[in-house]
């Protein structure tokens, strides 16, 4: 019972975030660590360099840029740009 009223309150929740969060910043800190942090280091180190004046702009630049640089999975690229954005 339960369950089922999480599992039906689940696609409010997705409404309720901003379009640029539809990542996972948690899983988004995990993909850093395991696939960026060997080069970049930390994550103050790549982020003044993120293009766009909008947070919009900003995640678009991101994952265009990624889908060529190292994330071909466009779920990880979106937690990734979650994880970044939020930094
Ligand atoms: C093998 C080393 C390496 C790995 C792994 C790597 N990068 Fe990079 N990254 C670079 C280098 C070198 C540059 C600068 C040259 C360029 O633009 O390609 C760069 C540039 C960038 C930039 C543009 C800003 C800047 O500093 O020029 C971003 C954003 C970025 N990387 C994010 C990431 C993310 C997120 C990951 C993890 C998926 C990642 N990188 C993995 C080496 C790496």
């Amino acid at each position: 019972m339960i369950r089922s009223i999480a599992l039906a309150l689940l696609p409010l929740l997705y409404l309720a975030a901003p379009a640029s969060a539809e990542g996972d910043a948690t899983a988004g800190e995990a993909a850093y660590a395991k696939a960026c942090a060997r080069c970049h280091r930390t994550v103050a180190r790549i982020t003044p360099f993120i293009e766009g004046k909008t947070a919009a702009e900003r995640a678009a630049w991101l994952d265009a840029f990624l889908a060529g640089h190292h994330v071909t999975d466009a779920k990880i690229r979106a937690d990734l740009v979650a994880y970044l954005l939020a930094n």
